[in-house]
């Protein structure tokens, strides 16, 4: 369980403003982090500290993950993320997510059997499908229905109760992939299929997607793993964009599906969760059109040009991607399977060669990201680009819900309400529109 404790350290920060000092509390937390606790200062200084996209500012104190961007570490609930990619299963590191601990067998099979009891859909919850164009994309679809579920099980959307947060999260990690696979089958002008309890989670998404009414569906067991690996890779990041929405949307205690729909909202963007797509693309791009990936990184370098070298750089890692390396491998493991020469392989490493040797990508600590060799694994695969990104909504999930749950526990965590500095117009009177100019 959490604990959520952050000593005082005895050390302190000195703060002089105007020939005034005041001293601020440094905090340390379990691997050493030390921050300046300024909950204090507007009330005590007048002042509040500003920090555009937030690189310098915890949102929260959590025990879920941990990460170390210069050193290329990430741990959740203190357990090396390539243990668990090689070791654990995406349902067993959820529930270690959420809960705290690795399950014992009984604990894990009560998990399992819960997830999938929620795996089927309202049946009425299909006729939302028909209202969205064909070629509407599954990340705005699944935000979507993931929202309307609060309207189908009113009876658990009150934050505040522990059995009704229980049941929906159940219901969000279950659900979330028949949502997804729906859309996926709608587009594709295919029947639906129905979730199958006998597969594990990872083998019933690849099912539900790919399965056909007319023949036996095989399961493979490197894509299988592949999809599983990937799962647990994304399944959190501590307070990135999408689980720092989810907690800010819970944090009006709006309820758990409303602020799940606002975190796949967020992971959609191509900074965000969307790279994985945009990755593919700019592969695509590179082989059909620029010719050469030196052409396109010298495109990435160039300070009058937008173009960026999609899947490198990262807010937190200065170093290698740890989930990078792991998927590099996967994506090598699943192209010997396919027997495919795998040109977009070959290009994403030229392209990683290139820019690991590239003082440009050097100076500024760019290395490859989690997006960057992912993209390569979903379209060998056979899933369509913009099926991509809500594979990462599925691994991200159980992510989500923990961060959602620690913050609702917590009884110190309230609204969260950033300030700002105000830079526009100082007062003025109201000009009737027949004396103004222009
Ligand atoms: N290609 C070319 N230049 C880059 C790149 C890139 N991918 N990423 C950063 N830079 C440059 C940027 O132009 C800036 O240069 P300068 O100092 O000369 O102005 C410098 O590096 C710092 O960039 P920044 O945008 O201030 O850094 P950030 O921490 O705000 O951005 C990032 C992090 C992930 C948004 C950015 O690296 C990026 O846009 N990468 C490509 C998109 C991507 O792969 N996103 C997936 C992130 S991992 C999955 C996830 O967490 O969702």
């Amino acid at each position: 369980m959490t604990t959520l404790e952050a000593p005082v350290t005895s050390d302190v920060a000195t703060l002089t403003i105007d020939g005034q000092t005041w001293e601020l509390p440094i905090i340390e937390g379990s691997e050493g982090e030390r921050a300046i606790d300024v909950s204090t200062l507007r009330g005590d200084t007048g002042l509040i500290t500003l920090d555009l996209g937030y690189a310098n500012t915890g949102s929260t104190l959590s025990d879920i993950t941990f990460i170390d961007g210069e050193a290329g570490i990430l741990r959740y609930r203190g357990y090396p993320i390539e243990e668990l990619a090689e070791h654990s299963s995406f349902l067993e590191t959820a529930y270690l997510l959420l809960y705290g601990d690795l399950p014992t067998k009984d604990q894990l099979n009560y998990f399992e059997e819960r997830i999938t009891n929620h795996t089927l859909l309202h049946e009425d919850i299909r006729h939302m499908y028909r209202a969205f164009p064909l070629a509407a994309h599954p990340m705005a679809v699944s935000a979507a229905v993931v929202g309307a579920l609060s309207t189908f099980y009113p009876d658990s959307v009150d934050p505040l109760d522990r059995e009704q947060v229980e049941i929906s999260t159940y219901r969000l990690i279950a659900k979330l992939p028949t949502i997804c696979a729906v859309a996926f089958k709608y587009a594709m002008g295919h029947p639906f299929n129905y979730p199958r309890n006998d597969l594990s989670y990872a083998e019933n998404m690849l099912y539900m997607m790919f399965g056909l009414p007319t023949e036996e569906y095989e399961v493979n067991d490197t894509f299988t793993r592949a999809v599983e690996t990937l799962l647990i890779l994304h399944a959190d990041h501590e307070q990135n964009c999408s689980t720092s929405t989810m907690r800010m949307v819970g944090s009006s205690r709006a309820n758990i599906y409303a602020s799940a729909s606002a975190a796949i909202m967020a992971l959609w963007g191509p900074l965000h969760g969307g790279a994985n797509q945009a990755v593919i693309e700019m592969l695509h791009d590179i082989a059909e059109n620029e010719g050469s990936a030196r052409v396109f990184m010298d495109k990435a370098k160039d300070s009058n040009d937008t173009t960026r070298l999609m899947g490198f750089g990262h807010r937190v890692y200065k170093n290698f991607d740890p989930r990078a390396r792991i998927l590099k491998d996967h994506a090598h493991k699943v192209m010997d399977q396919l027997g495919e020469s795998g040109r977009l392989l070959e290009i994403a490493m030229e392209l990683e060669e290139l820019a690991l040797n590239d003082d440009y990508f050097v100076a500024r600590q760019l290395y490859p990201n989690v997006d960057f060799y992912s993209g390569i694994i979903y379209e060998s695969l056979g899933i369509p680009t913009n099926g991509f990104t809500p594979f990462f909504a599925l691994g991200r999930m159980p992510g989500w819900l923990a961060h959602w749950r620690e913050h609702h526990f917590d009884p110190r965590n309230k609204l969260n309400r950033p300030r700002q500095i105000y830079t526009g117009e100082t007062l003025r009177s109201y000009v009737p529109i027949g004396e103004r100019g222009g």
